[in-house]
């Protein structure tokens, strides 16, 4: 699996106006509650850093960027300059999609935030990525019967449920979909993934690229799983 990631704790973030372009800070009036202003603007700040790390943009290199941010982010100007260049846009689906200078960027980027925690990810044009973060919490069984099959909910305990959960946000971000896919139609089990219905057609429409799932601990309290596929060559820019 070959990608990056970067998570920050959003109550660190630099002042929204330092980072964002002139349309993003626009997008930002636009959302009404602190809560949602907070998760965007924390998955925002951690994928441009990532991307510009990634990409050798020199001012960020000479300070210090741990891939996962606990203390009070300081930037020279510079490098927040480097930061409003890059731009992140939702596409219809919702999709994060990252401009460069106003030139659409090929790798493939995911966003996701939980509980005051912002995560981005990047992987090489290539290729498919979807991610997710959750922390582990109280799982009902009615919710469990809700959004899984019989044989995903093994030993039901808020753990299990919380990462099988996050398997299934990730492929359907992977998908490129959101829960606009039935959780029922994407089955995990012991990692592994198969489709079925909708979520099989848009996979396949995809040219069925075997997706790989990497579930960990994040933070004590969180299960933080990446989705990964390696594309064929022809399709990536289908998801613009
Ligand atoms: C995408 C979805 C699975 C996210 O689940 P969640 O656990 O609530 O939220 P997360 O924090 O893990 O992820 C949210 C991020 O997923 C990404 N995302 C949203 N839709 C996506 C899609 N179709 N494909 C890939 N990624 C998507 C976005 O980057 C979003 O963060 P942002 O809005 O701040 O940029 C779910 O909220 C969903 O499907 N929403 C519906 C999207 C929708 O309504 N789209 C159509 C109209 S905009």
């Amino acid at each position: 699996m070959n990608y990056k990631t970067q998570f920050v704790k959003i109550e660190n973030l630099p002042p929204a106006n330092s980072f964002l372009s002139c349309s993003e800070s626009a997008y930002l009036q636009t959302l009404r509650s602190e809560k949602r202003k907070g998760d965007w603007l924390g998955g925002r700040f951690a994928l441009k850093v990532l991307l510009a790390r990634e990409s050798g943009f020199l001012p960020l290199c000479s300070l210090p960027c741990p891939d996962s941010w606990t203390s009070k982010i300081e930037m020279s100007e510079a490098a927040l300059s480097v930061l409003k260049q890059i731009e992140v846009v939702k596409l219809p689906s919702g999709a994060p999609q990252v401009f460069v200078g106003s030139v659409p960027d090929a790798r493939s980027v995911s966003i996701s935030h939980s509980n005051g925690w912002a995560v981005a990810a990047v992987s090489p044009a290539q290729s498919l990525l979807g991610i997710d973060l959750e922390k582990i919490e109280n799982r009902s069984r009615v919710w469990a019967s809700e959004f899984f099959v019989e044989e995903e909910r093994g030993p039901a305990t808020d753990e299990h449920l919380t990462k099988v959960w996050t398997q299934k946000e990730a492929v359907v971000k992977l998908l490129g979909r959101g829960l606009s896919l039935n959780t029922r139609e994407i089955v995990l089990q012991k990692d592994e993934v198969q489709l079925k219905g909708r979520a099989l057609e848009v996979w396949q429409s995809l040219q069925s690229p075997q997706i790989i799932l990497n579930s960990t601990r994040f933070d004590n309290h969180f299960i933080f799983t990446v989705a990964y596929a390696v594309a064929p060559a022809a399709m990536k820019f289908a998801r613009i």
